[in-house]
């Protein structure tokens, strides 16, 4: 199928919506940045607008790169501004129920051939696709975290998928400079299915006294060539998001691999949620209850 993705629309803005608008306005696509109040509006603009920043501090972007970058974004708080979008990325929090009304709106709102897709890491896709009348239209598009950064794009197609369109939709990830793997609709994927197992596994590991946190990831920096270890990589990802994938993963496969340490319920339940909340497994470090032994 042959597809033109030429305005897209990113709807949610935090650490990955801005990062995924981010790697689509480099790209040279117009995009439509939606955000449900001002303050985030500015946030999302800030934070896209200090990734860029960076990446022309680092020699990886010119400034007129930059700022053409910035003004291929629109940002607004109006989902009607999407009706002409070719393609909507969703980016809101994991929660099937605001997924179902955000995906129900999209539906009414964009023309029948905008394709919808969602970046969810953990939910089904095939649910989201038939909240709306266009299943065979709705695809996953998952990103990474740092989206700017990272290569990847999961591709997911579901039973419903309307041929070529993964394809389609690969070829877009290529021409932003992405890697697409096409996955089928199973929890976690492939990424999160192998990786939040390691770090569940990690959050055991330290329960059980094997290591220290610091030994742990120094180990699996230093033996493993990873480019975090697994409490860093876990701030990185928030500890609620992972807590919540590894739940998703448990209720789907019942291999009690996935079901979440009791120390990752821990940090959530008293709001160490890693970067996002300033405070995770390396405020507990920090306080002394990580060193390497
Ligand atoms: N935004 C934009 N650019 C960033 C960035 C950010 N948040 N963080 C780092 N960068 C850029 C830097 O500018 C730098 O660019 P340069 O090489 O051109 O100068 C480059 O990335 C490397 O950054 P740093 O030198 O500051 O630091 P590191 O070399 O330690 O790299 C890292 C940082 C890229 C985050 C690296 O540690 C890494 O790859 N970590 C693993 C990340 C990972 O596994 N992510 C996947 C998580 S799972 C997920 O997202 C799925 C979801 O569903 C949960």
């Amino acid at each position: 199928m042959a597809r033109e993705f030429g305005t897209v629309g990113v709807v949610g803005l935090g650490t990955m919506g801005a990062g995924i608008a981010e790697v689509f306005a480099r790209a040279g696509l117009g995009v439509v940045g939606v955000e449900a109040d001002k303050a985030a509006l500015a946030r999302g603009r800030d934070h896209m607008r200090t990734s860029l920043d960076r990446a022309v501090s680092r020699g990886r972007a010119t400034e007129a790169e930059r700022d053409e970058a910035l003004g291929r974004v629109r940002f607004t708080g109006s989902l009607d501004d999407l009706r002409d979008a070719d393609l909507v990325v969703e980016a809101i929090p994991e929660i099937m129920d605001l997924k179902s009304a955000l995906f129900a709106d999209l539906d009414r709102i964009c023309g029948p051939g905008t394709v919808l897709a969602t970046n969810t890491s953990s939910l089904s896709v095939t649910a989201i696709a038939a909240t709306t009348t266009r299943p065979g239209r709705v695809v996953g598009m998952h990103f990474f975290n740092p989206a700017p950064v990272m290569r990847l794009v999961e591709v997911v197609g579901t039973v419903v998928t309307e041929d070529g369109l993964t394809g389609a939709v690969a070829a877009l990830a290529r021409r932003l400079g992405r890697t697409p793997v096409t996955v089928g609709d199973r929890a976690g994927f492939v990424v999160n299915r192998l990786l939040l197992a390691y770090l569940n596994h990690a959050a055991t590991l330290l329960e059980l006294g094997v290591a220290s946190q610091d030994g742990i990831d120094v180990a699996m920096r230093q033996g493993a060539g990873l480019p975090m270890g697994p409490f860093a990589l876990l701030d990185l990802i928030g500890l609620d998001t992972s807590a919540e994938i590894c739940e998703v993963l448990f209720q789907e496969t019942r291999d009690r691999v996935h079901a979440p340490a009791p120390i990752l319920r821990e940090l959530v339940a008293g709001g160490l949620l890693g970067r996002k909340s300033g405070k995770g497994f390396a405020a507990r470090r920090e306080a002394g209850t990580g060193a390497v032994p």
